[in-house]
């Protein structure tokens, strides 16, 4: 095929760490197919799906059934996080002995694990195993007028206990200054942590009235979050792709559907601003989230599967919910301008999504 415009690049597919299909129980608001549909039209072929299902994801049973709806489906790989409690409540947490390959990450959704003691137990059990375990701590707010503190302490507890057990403790949705300053010096200090940033929290502040978990922060915030980035501390971008109905968000469920605007949103705010390039982009939405989950992809080279996606990054389009693939329209980004669109996505050398099907 030809194309007719300059800026044309040929990269490595995404790998998304955060992602929620909702599958089983909240079908109505996303499903595994228009899930993977717009993982695909994202520019995404590996994705981590979320435990907060109804019910959640606490067994192998739900794993298998979720990894045999994504095979059948087709379109994207997936990787299926188990509940760190089991249902996600109480402080029940022996379901973690039954967990096998292909389970990679443990992760409670929507809120940090309260109790201490709890936490470091569930880290142990990772460390024995080999998992990921996914702190939620900026999800730990209780009222708004203190959220921000008890999500900071969140942060810094995980961490603590991340030092006491060894287990790989990755952090997610991380979005105050104080959150990034922990991990840095954490990092600094050799400890088995990882991180991830969302793509809206680098590109629009809390004066955008929108809600979602964590919260819009402030310029501030976001400013160290980058320094953060060109420094090497954020190892991925992860889109939390949290899709919802309209009535849903009108009566105050939380969070922005994602996964299609992620790589023009970080595209826009960080390679057009001039804070990092188109290679440093890359690398933090596939080399490095490809490597948290233990895959062997997100490069170009031998031996690399050829998972990839085509995007123009000259083109300035509009951002159109009613072109999403996801059945969760609900975006505060609609009629944005923004650089940065996926053309066609390759999964193992088949196409999965081409603009010119729409
Ligand atoms: C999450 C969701 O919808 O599953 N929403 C979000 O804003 N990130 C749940 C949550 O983390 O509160
Ligand atoms: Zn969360
Ligand atoms: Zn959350
Ligand atoms: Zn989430």
């Amino acid at each position: 095929r030809v194309f007719d415009a300059l800026g044309i690049v040929v990269m490595p597919a995404f790998t998304d760490l955060h992602v929620h299909f909702r599958e089983p129980g909240f079908t109505y608001k996303e499903d595994i197919e228009s899930g993977s549909r717009a993982a695909a039209r994202g520019g995404y072929t590996t994705v981590n799906l979320m435990a907060n299902t109804n019910p959640p994801c606490s067994s192998m049973d739900i794993v298998n059934q979720v990894m045999e709806r994504v095979g059948s489906v087709g379109l994207v790989d997936a990787f299926q996080c188990v509940s760190i409690t089991s249902g996600m409540q109480g402080d029940e947490i022996s379901h973690l002995d039954l967990i096998t390959e292909p389970v990679k990450c443990l992760s409670d959704d929507g809120k940090g694990v309260a109790s201490s003691g709890l936490m470091l137990k569930a880290m142990q059990k990772c460390k024995e195993k080999g998992l990921v375990i996914m702190s939620h701590a900026e999800d730990a707010s209780i009222s708004k007028d203190d959220y921000r503190l008890a999500e900071n302490l969140m942060t810094w507890r995980d961490l603590q206990l991340c030092r006491e057990s060894g287990a790989h403790l990755h952090m997610c949705h991380v979005s105050t200054k104080e959150a990034i300053d922990y991990i840095t010096q954490a990092k600094l200090e050799g400890l088995n942590v990882t991180c991830e940033v969302a793509p809206h929290h680098i590109y629009a502040t809390d004066s955008l009235d929108y809600k979602v978990n964590p919260p819009f922060r402030k310029m501030s915030d976001i400013e160290a979050i980058i320094a953060a980035i060109k420094l090497g501390i954020v190892d991925a971008i992860a889109t939390d792709h949290a899709p919802h109905t309209s009535e849903d968000k009108r009566q105050g469920a939380p969070g922005i559907s994602g996964i299609e605007t992620s790589f023009p949103l970080c595209y826009t705010s960080l390679v057009k601003k001039g804070h990092i390039d188109l290679c440093k982009l890359s690398d933090i939405m596939s080399r490095r989230p490809a490597e948290i989950l233990g895959i062997n992809k997100g490069r170009i080279g031998v031996g690399c599967e050829a998972d990839l996606v085509i995007v123009d990054i000259e083109d300035c389009y509009e951002i159109d919910p009613q072109k999403f693939a996801s059945k969760g329209k609900n975006t505060p980004f609609a009629g944005d301008k923004v650089y940065g669109k996926v053309l066609i996505t390759f999964k193992s050398g088949r196409i999965v999504y081409d603009y010119k099907d729409e």
